[in-house]
């Protein structure tokens, strides 16, 4: 039994956890969405994202249909714009241009249709049907607009103009760190079937097999990735997948998102602020294209979903599965580089208390790490509690991406949790760590 699954049996924690959550995640979207002024809420600052006040009534829009709707029965608040913020209506690229609640209404909306939550949160049963037994689906819209927070935190990344965003920087390094690992052959368990507020992808728990590998210790460093791009990475056309090479061609890439040539060496912008790239830092803004070319230059692949979900949970004394890799608490300030805490990803062993049993580091935190792996249902997968959370993404030209980001909350973050873009998107927080088969001589040894 792990700790999260405690408050379930009793409502009254449970009631209050779940306050308290909701209260902390509209904090933060408060926060992101009062930085700036209202014509740049209104404003697209780039084709990939929504205006910042559609992320805001989607979030509203959401909970009014899952809580007020659907989980208290009440009346619509605003049936009117459910057409406006349904995502797989509206794409992105068109959003600047619907009537769109502006920010004024946009913020009265949310604030309704959040005192309705609390006013129904008061009398709801966890018990009674399976959406809301363990408070799954308040669960559930809390990572989604914790997600959302970390869409518009990438919008903001993307804005130009003056900086708004502040925080202190992460933590200097506090450990060596090894290169790499070796994960032993054996089975593990993948996946949940018990925490209470995991998502329909990361069920159910399941046996995988691994054959013996090894792993990187931390994330791909900035100062790896400038070996490959001073050895020419980006112009040789051997270290790049067909698909990899065609984009990097039409889409000009020639080294990371928001990087540019400082004298002999590289800066980078974030939000809003230039400075010198830092070597011992995990690179960030790579696609999946960049990251499989990385890796093969360097000798080595991307890992598979299966090995760096082994990687960070399985403990080599029990056999079990934690569920994050220092065991089943959850994250503090000293295991991992999470909530936008701090603007960008911690320099590697920055983190010696997040470490996972066999001493791999910074798998939750800092960067996304793309995977190998295409985005499909674990075995035995079920739909809940509707099918456009995951299942109309299965199959498709995503791939997989795990351990969250700074700019993650741990709410919306898991050893099991699992993320998926288009191959070529990178302005998202995403880094990548690579892998290799194990040598007979390793394994063995
Ligand atoms: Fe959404």
């Amino acid at each position: 039994m792990t700790t999260t699954e405690q408050p379930g049996a009793q409502p009254e924690p449970l009631r209050s956890r779940i306050a308290a959550e909701l209260a902390r995640t509209r904090a933060r979207t408060d926060a992101l969405t009062g930085a700036v002024d209202d014509d740049d809420l209104v404003r697209q600052h780039s084709t990939l994202m929504s205006p910042l006040v559609w992320d805001l009534a989607h979030v509203g829009n959401q909970e009014e249909l899952w809580l007020v709707r659907d989980v208290g029965g009440r009346e619509p608040v605003r049936r009117d714009i459910d057409d406006l913020y349904d995502a797989f209506k509206q794409p992105r690229r068109d959003r600047p241009s619907l009537p769109l609640l502006p920010p004024a209404e946009a913020r009265a909306y949310v604030a309704t249709v959040r005192d309705k939550v609390h006013d129904l949160l008061d009398g709801v049963r966890f018990t009674e049907r399976p959406l809301v037994t363990d408070g799954f689906v308040f669960g559930m819209i809390v990572q989604h607009e914790q997600q959302h927070d970390e869409t518009m935190l990438a919008t903001h990344q993307l804005r130009s103009g003056p900086p708004v965003l502040d925080a202190p920087p992460p933590p200097e390094p506090r450990a060596r760190v090894a290169a790499e690992v070796l994960v032993p052959a054996g089975p593990f368990t993948m996946g949940t079937s018990t925490d209470p507020w995991a998502l329909d992808n990361e069920r159910p728990a399941h046996t995988v097999d691994l054959p013996a590998y090894v792993i990187d210790a931390a994330p791909v460093s900035n100062g790896a990735y400038r070996e490959f791009l001073a050895d020419g990475g980006y112009d040789d056309p051997r270290w790049w997948s067909a698909a990899g090479w065609r984009h990097r061609t039409e889409a000009g890439l020639t080294a990371p998102m928001h990087w540019r040539r400082d004298g002999d060496g590289w800066a980078y912008q974030r939000f809003g602020r230039w400075a010198p790239v830092r070597d011992d830092e995990p690179v960030v803004h790579v696609c999946w294209h960049e990251a499989q070319a990385y890796a093969r230059w360097a000798g080595k692949r991307l890992p598979t979903e299966a090995e760096w979900e082994k990687a960070a949970r399985w403990d080599p004394v029990t056999g079990r599965s934690r569920r994050w890799p220092w065991g089943d608490d959850e994250p503090t300030a000293e295991h991992a580089n999470l909530g936008q805490r701090h603007l960008w990803p911690a320099p590697v062993g920055a983190y010696p208390a997040g470490a996972s049993p066999l001493g791999v580091h910074q798998l939750i935190g800092d960067v996304w790490e793309w995977t190998a792996s295409p985005f499909h249902g674990h075995p035995g997968f079920a739909v809940f509690p509707y099918r456009e959370y995951s299942e109309v993404f299965f199959g498709g030209d995503y791939r997989v991406l795990r351990g969250g980001s700074f700019g993650t909350d741990r709410a919306a973050c898991r050893g099991t949790f699992r993320n998926w873009d288009h191959p070529i998107r990178r302005q998202i927080f995403s880094g990548f760590r690579c892998a290799r088969d194990a040598r007979p001589e390793e394994a063995h040894g």
